[in-house]
């Protein structure tokens, strides 16, 4: 059965919990300020994800560039994987940025990524190009990943049945 998930804007007062959960997630967090700086921008859709009980379980950053939607991070707290949070961050970020003019999507993704690579594979993310030792801390490739229609209907199957 799904969490009860809740998706939402970040605000100021995520970023504590936003923060940590990059920080368990990734190897190279962002700096302590990035999520902060993201809640400035016009050009930032920075939204997260709620359990019933109003703890941040998850967090994505998209970049609206022109008519394509970057996903910058997403992440959820390992107690909540596998419950569809990943799914509903990534299809609400993008029909965000589909109603505001992004018509096709973007990423890199560590080649290694698995459980990312089947997410991205999911929504219709294809394998686009390679940049060779793309991460600064190890060297790994970064996989590029593109979605090239977003298409607001399919993006809604991944919504949870609580989403606003
Ligand atoms: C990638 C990531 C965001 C996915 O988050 P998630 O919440 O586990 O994603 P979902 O639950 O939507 O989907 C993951 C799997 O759970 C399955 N699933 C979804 N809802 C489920 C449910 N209710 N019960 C059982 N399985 C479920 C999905 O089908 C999917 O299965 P698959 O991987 O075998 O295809 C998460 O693994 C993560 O935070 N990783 C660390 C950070 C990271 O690498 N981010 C990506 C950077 S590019």
């Amino acid at each position: 059965m799904d969490a009860i998930i809740h998706v939402r804007p970040m605000k100021r007062k995520d970023l504590g919990m936003v923060g940590e959960i990059d920080r368990i997630s990734f190897s190279e967090p962002w700096p302590t300020n990035t999520f902060a700086y993201e809640l400035t921008t016009t050009y930032s859709i920075a939204l997260v994800a709620e359990d019933q009980e109003g703890k941040v379980i998850g967090a994505i950053v998209v970049w609206l560039v022109v008519d394509e939607a970057h996903v910058a991070t997403i992440a959820v707290h390992p107690d909540y994987l596998h419950q569809g949070v990943g799914s509903a961050l990534l299809s609400s970020a993008l029909l965000i940025a589909c109603r505001r003019g992004a018509t096709s999507s973007l990423l890199e993704v560590r080649r290694s990524n698995l459980p990312a690579l089947r997410l991205y594979e999911r929504f219709g993310y294809r394998v686009v190009g390679v940049r060779e030792k793309y991460y600064q801390n190890d060297h790994e490739d970064a996989l590029l990943l593109n979605l090239d229609r977003l298409d607001e209907i399919q993006l809604r199957n991944f919504l949870p049945s609580t989403s606003v």
